[in-house]
């Protein structure tokens, strides 16, 4: 089966958030299954074609655009890895999103990719897209003859690629009335519509989630599936991670004690192994939560010996509501404003407990990442955290979870949390659970393997 796999950011090459982890690593599961999948991506400034040894796949192609011509060119990072260049809409521009003409961008992307698999010869079996900046490969395909199985993903209801009415021509579209949404096309062309867990796929059809889409959502329920993301288990492995001071697994958790000693270190806490410490890696923003533990922050100080690390960038009134509590509690509350790999990898190895009160949460990563390094969640009730995160009051629990999107569900939450702390053997019991459980991709792979199975008979199409 041939699978032309569409994303706006795949690791390693360009990575903004979750998507490119996603688009990195689900490709590599899926041809472990032997499924023949191409990726492909905008060739931005930032990636450079001699840090990967690109060669030109394609020279000069056209690609029409309503009524005009791009030109464009495909680069091949190897056989597998392919990346649309243009040099005014991708090439001479370094960031992958948040310019002005990005809906023009994205569809170009999509008409480009389609266009050089159509002069190659290569014909997918599957067009599998994520989020709306490849949306528009779907619904150019749905008319197309012959058509390929159209599987959409969508990994966030906030970003829509929702634009004015004089972009449909560039779909080829010249008697549409209304604003064009390059997801609500896509989510009403797929044959099957995939968002990144099961509850999230619920949520989507309530207004709360929808985003406005939610009652198109519920039209397409019979072709609406959840599958959950997994993580690289591989690069996140506490038994062999290169990154960190000391390395742990179940058995011998002594080297997570000295990961929190370092960071407690290196970050002016108060060195002491057994003060319970909570850790959040993560956007500073309101889809995160984050104003719910800037609330809580007093609270903490006042009702817990709990120290805090906080590793994130976003908006500046959290950066610097975590500056000054820092500067006012500097033993109890350490931050990184900023990206830090190096320091993300110690902050999971450190925490006991992982904060993450997401307001809505597709699937999440951080918590799988943090359960794996022994750190048990403390989550909102959502989206993909609830299909990850087992509560402790269940059998096989791991974590502690709230509903009520406020300050004081959420301090309950943690007030079980460090509570049990304390209790070592049932902590531990449970530490171990949490860093057995099976987040690899192989499980959900096979199930997107099935989706695009699917997709094809929807499509009338003969593997
Ligand atoms: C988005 C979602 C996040 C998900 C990621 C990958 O970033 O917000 O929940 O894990 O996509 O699917």
């Amino acid at each position: 089966m041939k699978v032309l796999f569409l994303a706006a950011e795949a690791t390693p090459y360009v990575k903004v958030g979750g998507l490119g982890d996603v688009a990195g690593a689900l490709p590599q599961a899926l041809r472990r299954l032997g499924i023949d999948v191409k990726l492909m991506l905008p060739r931005y400034g930032s990636i450079d074609p001699g840090r990967y040894a690109m060669t030109v796949a394609m020279h000069d192609f056209p690609v029409y655009m309503d009524w005009r011509q791009e030109r464009c060119q495909l680069w091949a990072a190897n056989n597998t890895d392919f990346f649309v260049e243009n040099s005014h809409f991708f090439g001479s521009r370094s960031s992958a999103y948040g310019h002005d003409d990005d809906p023009e961008r994205f569809v170009l992307f999509a008409r480009a990719a389609l266009e050089a698999c159509r002069l190659s010869g290569w014909h997918p079996d599957v067009i599998h897209a994520h989020d709306w900046h490849s949306a528009a490969a779907i619904r150019l395909q749905w008319s197309a003859p012959n058509r390929a199985g159209l599987v959409f993903t969508i990994h966030n209801m906030a970003h829509q690629g929702l634009c004015s009415n004089n972009n449909w021509p560039l779909l080829g579209v010249y008697d549409a009335h209304g604003n064009l949404n390059l997801m609500e096309q896509a989510i009403y062309a797929a044959d099957v519509v995939t968002t990144v867990s099961p509850t999230y796929a619920h949520e989507i059809q309530r207004r709360e989630y929808g985003f406005g889409l939610d009652g198109l959502l519920r039209q397409r329920d019979q072709r609406l599936v959840g599958i959950v993301n997994g993580i690289d288990t591989e690069i996140w492995n506490p038994a062999t991670d290169p990154i960190l001071p000391a390395r742990f697994d179940r058995h011998h958790l002594e080297g997570k004690r000295k990961c929190k000693m370092e960071l407690q270190r290196r970050q002016g806490l108060r060195v002491d192994p057994d003060a319970p410490l909570i850790g959040v890696v993560s956007r500073l923003d309101d889809q995160m939560g984050i104003r719910l533990i800037v609330e809580s922050l007093g609270d903490l100080w006042a009702f817990s010996n709990a120290q805090f690390m906080v590793l994130g960038s976003g908006h500046d009134a959290y950066e610097n509501a975590f500056r000054s509590a820092s500067h006012y509690h500097g033993d109890r509350m350490a931050n990184w404003i900023g990206f830090n790999n190096e320091m993300s990898h110690l902050v999971y190895a450190a925490s006991d407990i992982f904060l993450m009160p997401s307001n809505f949460e597709p699937c999440g990563i951080s918590q799988m990442i943090a359960m794996r390094y022994g750190g048990l969640p403390v989550v909102r009730s959502t989206g993909g955290l609830v299909d990850t995160v087992p509560d402790r009051s269940q059998p096989d629990g791991v974590g502690y979870r709230f509903d009520n999107y406020d300050k004081g569900a959420m301090l309950h939450a943690l007030s079980r949390a460090l509570r049990d702390y304390y209790d070592k053997p049932a902590w531990n019991q449970a530490m171990q659970r949490a860093m057995t459980r099976d987040f690899s991709w192989g499980t959900s792979a096979r199930r997107y393997a099935e989706v695009y199975k699917w997709s094809c008979q929807l499509a009338h199409r003969h593997l």
